[in-house]
């Protein structure tokens, strides 16, 4: 994929709070938007100067049209809690976008598209733009958010943990109680169901393509916060590890140790 991540002063043209502590940030930034695939998330600077380091938060939509891009988080720490604060007119730097995407050009003709829960926004936009068979399984802990959205492109099963709607439970429970298979699962989320995933591929026949989270700092691969383990050696470094920020978010889980 050629390198178009660009710095761009975004503008700020909505936020609300969709559930209790997850907030949908809309802002302005023509030339993000218009390079934006799936997958691919940017960093985002805090005004505050003693947070040096860019939150990096997934793309949950983008408007190539309109310069539009859609963000969507949770509020956590310091940085996410001054996000929170933006409204309508305000303005926040952002670079990006950053990472691989995932493969919407993959040899396949279904998908399940798994989500758990604060890796689920990435989703949308990858929902929106695969043009196989798509069947959607989402987790949370108990109250839902861009389900209604996410049902607009394939079957959406839901799993919460406290039962309160769908399966009682996790996603893989969702997915054995429903049998769904697929040619390919693509997937974000904690990393205990990406590594149930695997399995659940492995044992279905289905190839598992996942996007990592790792804590990052540079953002574009130039401090190495953010490796992971790999199952393969690099020829040059003869080292077996990848930079999440930059080989990934997405790999193929036969490539990472989960
Ligand atoms: C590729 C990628 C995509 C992500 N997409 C989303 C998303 O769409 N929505 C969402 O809510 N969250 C997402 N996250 C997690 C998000 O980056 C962290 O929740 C956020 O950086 C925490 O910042 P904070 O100011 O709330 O916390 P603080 O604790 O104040 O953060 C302190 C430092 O730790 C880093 N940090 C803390 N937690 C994480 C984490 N889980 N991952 C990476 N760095 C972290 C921060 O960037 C910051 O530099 C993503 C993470 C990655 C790596
Ligand atoms: S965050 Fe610096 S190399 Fe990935």
């Amino acid at each position: 994929m050629t390198d178009k991540r660009t710095q761009e002063k975004a503008w700020v043209i909505n936020q609300t709070e969709m559930i209790p502590g997850i907030m949908d940030l809309l802002i302005k930034a023509p030339k993000t938007a218009a390079a934006a695939a799936p997958g691919q998330f940017v960093s985002v600077y805090c005004a505050d100067k003693s947070r040096l380091l860019p939150r990096p938060i997934s793309i949950c939509d983008a408007d190539k049209f309109t310069g539009a891009l859609r963000l969507v988080y949770r509020v956590g720490g310091a940085g996410t809690e001054e996000f929170s604060k933006l409204g309508p007119g305000e303005t926040i730097r952002i670079q990006g976008p950053l990472g691989n995407g995932f493969p919407l050009d993959a040899d396949i003709q279904s998908v399940l598209i798994v989500g758990g829960g604060i890796g689920i926004p990435p989703l949308l936009y990858l929902a929106k733009n695969l043009t196989v068979k798509k069947t959607l399984v989402m987790g949370y802990p108990s109250v839902t958010y861009l389900d209604e959205e996410l049902a607009q492109h394939g079957d959406l099963y839901i799993a919460t943990e406290d039962g309160s709607r769908g399966t009682k439970g996790n996603v893989i429970n969702a997915m054995e109680e429903n049998g769904l298979t697929a040619d390919a699962i693509m997937a974000c989320g904690p990393l205990p169901m990406l590594k149930a995933l695997k399995q659940y591929g492995a044992a279905h026949s289905m190839s598992v393509i996942i996007s990592m989270e790792e804590r990052m700092a540079c953002g574009i691969g130039a401090c190495l916060a953010c490796v992971c383990n790999s199952t393969e050696k690099d020829p040059y470094l003869n080292i077996s590890k990848k930079r999440v920020c930059l080989e990934g978010p997405v790999f193929d889980a036969r490539e990472v140790e989960l």
